[in-house]
């Protein structure tokens, strides 16, 4: 396979592959962005900055396990907390300097409501060698109590206002960071496209609440009030492999609504398939924060490795032939068929006969799966179709098979 093969071009600018660091604390220097740089990562998006630093709450991250494993990651940490000016006079320069040259630098910068912050804070940005510069309209906790981040991300009004502020400042191309926290993302990527957004990035993180410590009462992730001592906690942003499938419906209804628009997939990117599956719903370059706080920058070896391979195996010469391979079969509930004839069919060499399958269908579904012999086997007369066998097998030994 050629060597370029994972090479694409967003908005006008070469990438040798997909992946950026998303803004994040993966990118809150240069020292970790040029690590990034050196580990082969495509580009990076470094931690929003705003007119005034961070200072942030301890703890700030909080996590939801499934059986001891990590799946869910929710933040209360802000933005950087270092002044813009030692981004723009030190780190963006040095970043530029010594990466390799292929290596895409986007700056991220986040201002109020009033147009005129996001035209200078563009100028700005603009006169420091970055590539691109990302609006973030998006973040969920924190910014839109004074009226920035996700305040003006979920106001169509606002967002294609700020857009037209930022092009206005700058000749370089703005991507505009979206939030999932709206009832309808299509009207909101119009509006960024309408103000001259040349891409957009979606998903910033979702609101949420990650748990509570029930022993004290104390919802988590467990921080402190002002007076430094009574624990109290906020709603934060929650990222990481349980947010993929609302990142891959909002890329997807972004790039059927917009198609000429190109978009920067995130949400629980961790591995060559999620890479794939945002690709394949339409995104152009893919940006990863979680898996890179989970796993470390040398991921970025296995994620393209994987790419590459399953590109041989499936015949794909350039990530041009997949990216959006899979919007045409996204259709509506009423355009699908009812009822079809499919049943399932236990695959009997998986089939473990742990028995799960036989307790949710007995509750859950249709009654229509029983031990034999130590295999589950489906009874196709009562079998419904549903789907949920398969979603309590842990052995993938389901398959629905066409009937007719
Ligand atoms: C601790 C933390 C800090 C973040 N800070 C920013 C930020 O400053 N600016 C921004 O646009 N997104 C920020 N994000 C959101 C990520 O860039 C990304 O959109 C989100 O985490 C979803 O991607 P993931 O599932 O790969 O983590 C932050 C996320 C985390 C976990």
């Amino acid at each position: 396979m050629a060597d370029n093969s994972l090479a694409v071009e967003f908005a006008g600018i070469p990438f040798k592959n997909p992946f950026l660091l998303s803004s994040a604390p993966p990118t809150m220097d240069v020292r970790h962005i040029l690590r990034a740089a050196r580990l082969g990562w495509g580009g990076a998006v470094m931690k929003t900055v705003t007119e005034e630093p961070t200072v942030d709450p301890r703890t700030r991250l909080g996590v939801l396990r499934k059986n001891g494993k990590a799946i869910g990651m929710n933040n209360i940490e802000l933005l950087s907390r270092e002044p813009l000016k030692t981004w723009t006079d030190d780190w963006i320069p040095k970043i530029k300097r010594e990466a390799p040259e292929d290596f895409v630098f986007v700056a991220s910068m986040m201002s109020g409501p009033e147009p005129g912050g996001w035209t200078s804070l563009a100028e700005t940005m603009s006169q420091t060698g970055a590539d691109a510069i990302e609006l973030n309209v998006s973040c969920p906790h924190g910014s839109p109590e004074k009226h920035m981040g996700a305040f003006i991300g979920q106001d169509p009004t606002l967002v294609e206002q700020v857009s037209r502020a930022a092009k206005k400042g700058t000749d370089l191309p703005i991507l505009v960071k979206l939030t999932p926290n709206v009832t309808d993302i299509v009207p909101i990527a119009q509006a960024a496209a309408k103000g001259g957004a040349d891409g957009l990035s979606a998903i910033n993180t979702v609101e949420s609440l990650i748990g509570v410590d029930v022993e004290t009462a104390t919802p988590l992730p467990i921080a402190y009030g002002v007076d430094k001592t009574e624990q109290l906690s906020t709603y934060g942003g929650y990222c990481g492999p349980a947010v993929r499938p609302i990142g891959l419906r909002v890329v997807s209804q972004i790039a059927k609504a917009i198609p000429d628009i190109p978009i920067s997939g995130i949400g629980g990117i961790e591995d060559w398939m999620s890479s794939v599956e945002y690709l394949m719903v339409g995104a152009r370059t893919l940006q990863v924060c979680t898996a890179a706080m989970w796993y470390g920058f040398s991921i970025i070896k296995t994620i393209t490795e994987g790419i590459v391979k399953f590109m041989e195996r499936k015949g794909y010469k350039t990530l041009d032939e997949m990216i959006g391979r899979a919007l045409s079969k996204i259709t509506t509930w009423t355009a699908l068929s009812k009822l079809p004839p499919v049943v399932g069919r236990v695959i009997e060499n998986r089939c473990t006969g742990c028995k799960e399958c036989v307790g949710a269908c007995a509750d859950g579904g249709y009654v229509a799966i029983q031990m034999r012999e130590g295999i589950a086997v489906i009874n196709p007369e009562k079998c419904d179709g549903c789907g949920l066998c398969a979603v309590v097998c842990e052995y993938d030994a389901v398959a629905f098979v066409h009937t007719d």
